[in-house]
Parts: C-alpha cells; sequence; structure tokens
C-alpha cells in the first residue's frame, strides 16, 4: 500500500457477515461505532482490510445496504482475489499463484456426480473458487469424499465448510489465511510489515486466518460452531486469540482494547465531546466529533442549547466559507446558525451520519486539508458528500480546538440526489 509511507501501526483484517457487519442490528450500532473509532484513530496510519466469502458482485451489494467504510484492501471470494485501495486494483501476482495445480473444470465435472452438493448461484463461482450449499450433517462425509476423489484426480484442492450450509472448494493454496500471509510477505518485502495485525472472524472460512504467525485474533461472541469447534482442537492454548464476549464489530473493539493495540474507545460512546483532553492538535478526530455532534443535534441526542451554537461558531473562521455540493456558497457562520431550525428535526427516526477516509494532510506550519466522505442515511435513502475541509491552528490552543477556515463539498457520483434533496453539510 503506497498511502503509508511507514509500518501500518495496525493492520486489521476482519470478515464482513457476522463480523464486521451485524445482520441482527437493523441500526448498525456497532459497525458505526467501529467506524468512528477507526476515522479518528486509526485510519490515517493503519489498514483496513476486509477479508470476505463474497464474490465481487455480493461485497458490492452489502457496501449498498450497510455503512460500511472503504478498506485499503478487499480481498473476496474467500482469499482468491486481492485488490487495492478504491478503484479495487486486481492482485494479478496472485491470480498466477493460485493457477498452479488447479482446474475448475475436472472440480465441476467430479462434483457434479455428488447427488448432495447444490451448486451456489452463479455470481458466487469464481475462477479459483467452486461453491455449493451442503446440509450441516452431511458436511463432513461429503468433505472427505469431494477431497478423495479430486486427490484421484490429480488436484491438490481446499474444502471449507462454512456458516453450517457453505461449502467452497480453493486451490490448496487459496483461502482467506493464505491471502494474509502473501499480504505479509510484500509488506516484509518493502520492509513496511504492519507493527500489529488483528484477524477477525465467525465462521468456518475464517479458521485460516487464525493460523498465520504472530497474528492477534478475536472470535466474534457470535461465533459458528464450525470456528470454535477448530479452535478447540488447534488453537485453545494460543494466548493470542480469543473469544470475545462482545458480538461482531463491538467484539473488534474489544479485541484492540484486550491486546493493547491501541486506542479503543470510540468517540461515539463518549457522552461530552468536548470534554476529551487532546495532547496535540488532531484534524481528523476533529472532523468526527463535529459530525458526531450534528448527528446527536439533529436526533435531538443533546441539549438544545446556544452554548453549543455558540461554541462552533468559536471554532469556525469568521470569513470562513462553506461550498454546498449545489454551488452555492455561505459563510461558515451562517450555516451554523441554520442549525438552530434543524434540532431535533431527525428526532426518533432512522438517521445516521458517518464519516470515511478520513485523511489529513499538513498544508502548512499552521493548516490541514482535510479530505473524507460523507456520509447521510435518513430512512431508505443514502446521501455522499466529498468534502475537503481546511483547518488552522493559528491563534489557537490545542482546548481551544482547530479552527474550520474553507469546506467544500461535491455529490459523490455513486451516491448524489435523484432529485431535490435536503443536505445542510
Ligand atoms: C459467502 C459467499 C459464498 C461462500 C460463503 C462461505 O457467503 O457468498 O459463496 O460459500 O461465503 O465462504
Ligand atoms: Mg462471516
Amino acid at each position: 500500500m503506497d498511502r503509508l509511507t511507514e509500518n501500518a501501526r495496525l493492520m486489521i483484517v476482519s470478515d464482513l457477515d457476522h463480523t464486521m457487519v451485524d445482520h441482527h442490528d437493523p441500526e448498525n450500532l456497532s459497525l458505526l461505532r467501529f467506524n468512528t473509532l477507526w476515522e479518528a484513530n486509526y485510519r490515517s496510519n493503519s489498514l483496513l482490510v476486509f477479508s470476505t466469502g463474497r464474490s465481487p458482485t455480493l461485497y458490492k451489494e452489502l457496501r449498498k445496504e450497510k455503512p460500511m467504510l472503504t478498506p485499503d484492501i478487499t480481498i473476496m471470494s474467500v482469499g482468491t482475489e486481492i485488490t487495492y485501495g478504491n478503484s479495487m486494483e486486481p492482485d494479478n501476482g496472485w491470480v498466477e499463484c493460485l493457477n498452479q495445480n488447479w482446474d475448475r473444470n475436472i472440480v465441476l465435472e467430479e462434483t457434479s456426480k455428488i447427488s448432495e452438493l447444490t451448486l451456489q448461484s452463479e455470481t458466487e463461482q469464481r475462477p479459483h473458487k467452486v461453491s455449493f450449499y451442503v446440509q450441516k450433517d452431511k458436511a463432513e462425509d461429503i468433505t472427505r469424499s469431494v477431497s478423495t476423489c479430486l486427490k484421484e484426480r490429480g488436484l491438490d484442492v481446499k474444502i471449507i465448510y462454512s456458516g453450517g450450509m457453505d461449502l467452497d472448494i480453493l486451490p490448496q493454496g487459496a483461502g482467506k489465511g493464505q491471502a494474509l500471509a502473501y499480504l505479509h510477505d510484500k509488506f516484509k518485502a518493502e520492509g513496511k510489515l504492519p507493527e500489529n495485525t488483528l484477524v477477525c472472524g465467525d465462521s468456518g472460512n475464517d479458521a485460516d486466518l487464525f493460523t498465520i504467525p504472530d497474528v492477534h485474533g478475536v472470535m466474534v461472541s457470535n461465533a459458528q460452531e464450525e470456528l470454535l469447534q477448530w479452535y478447540g482442537i488447534h488453537a485453545k492454548n494460543n494466548p493470542k486469540i480469543i473469544h470475545a464476549k462482545e458480538r461482531c464489530a463491538a467484539g473488534i473493539i474489544e479485541a484492540i482494547g484486550h491486546f493493547n493495540l491501541g486506542p479503543s474507545i470510540s468517540p461515539r460512546d463518549v457522552t461530552d465531546l468536548s470534554d476529551s483532553k487532546l495532547e496535540t492538535f488532531d484534524p481528523a478526530y476533529e472532523v468526527v466529533k463535529f459530525y458526531l455532534f450534528y448527528e446527536r443535534w439533529r436526533l435531538a441526542e443533546v441539549e438544545n442549547s446556544e452554548l453549543y451554537l455558540a461554541n462552533l461558531k468559536a471554532v469556525c473562521s469568521k470569513s470562513g466559507i462553506f461550498v454546498h455540493p449545489s454551488g452555492i456558497e455561505k459563510h461558515l457562520h451562517e450555516c451554523v446558525d441554520s442549525l438552530r431550525t434543524s434540532y431535533g428535526d431527525k428526532k426518533g427516526l432512522p438517521f445516521r451520519v458517518w464519516v470515511d477516509q478520513v485523511l489529513p494532510v499538513q498544508v502548512g506550519s499552521d493548516s490541514w486539508l482535510v479530505k473524507f466522505k460523507k456520509w447521510e442515511q435518513s430512512g431508505g435513502e443514502r446521501l455522499c458528500c466529498l468534502t475537503t475541509a481546511l483547518l488552522s491552528s493559528k491563534d489557537v490552543t490545542v482546548a481551544d480546538g482547530l479552527t474550520w477556515v474553507h469546506v467544500h463539498q461535491t455529490w459523490f457520483k455513486e451516491a448524489g440526489p435523484g432529485g431535490d434533496a435536503q443536505w445542510l453539510f
């Protein structure tokens, strides 16, 4: 990853379904708590890696459904597809590794003879992954017989059972663990091995992640039977792996704290944000804190107090300008005034705000340009603006907080408004 010039402080490699994403929490609270922690404390010096069983098609669907951050690296199709950055540039070196000793036609031919195997949808059949559904009570026998007949045909494959229903057949050198080992080797060659790696999972295809040397691991509280069984046999005495008390993303936060990997209090869990004591100017934290306040203000989760607005004005430059995505310009002070009438306008409604890829760049001795995506979800509608904010530390103390000098927003092409949209900032 070229974004970091030094070793990442932390690399989180997390599964998505039932690990980062809790499908039993329609409010996505633990995911939003994780997001805020990551953007406030880790984004600029750490790496976020999603490692999912989903194909690119289903991964993109999940991103539209859930308030997920953008990862630095995306590993899809059970460790068989590695891509980098926002443009999801594929790693062709990895594809070549996987071509060794693999012939998916032979896999299809042999498995078609087994009636207990039901092929999954077309989107989930990938160049190095053939996937089926199998009943739980038949999984062990079927795995054994598939393995034997493919061996007889000269193929070395890995067969993984997950979630009590999914059976994946991959090249032996594939899987979530092997993909992570490949990334570690790459980073090592560049002299940029992350200081710590935390792997996070809940089901069978994640077991592989926990086999990589030197990583910390968390099985979230809601982990599946097959993963807990694997742990009982292979990793019980490994102090670097825990079974969290908390579900999904809350379990990941718990593990960051348990292993002392860095800050583990999400700003979402802090009621009085003005109280947090910073040691240095922190532009990313400033952005996270502002939008958290903005969400709470519109949900009426903070008091309707003039004091808050006065404090906001105090951190906005008098001549500061905000460029709305429609192109209309306003003074930052006018924007603060306009907040008065929107106090509590989303009270009791499914309204959420989150920021993604908050990346500050120091552009002068006392100024930072912070770029980020600002998302807002109101019921079923989701909007996003690419945002650039100029913050300054001129003539203020750390306790005062940075001054907002200029803010500019443009619609993110994937999530702009269909027609007229209400968008404050
Ligand atoms: C995801 C994939 C599926 C796979 C399963 C387990 O659900 O969509 O194809 O079998 O993960 O790895
Ligand atoms: Mg999962």
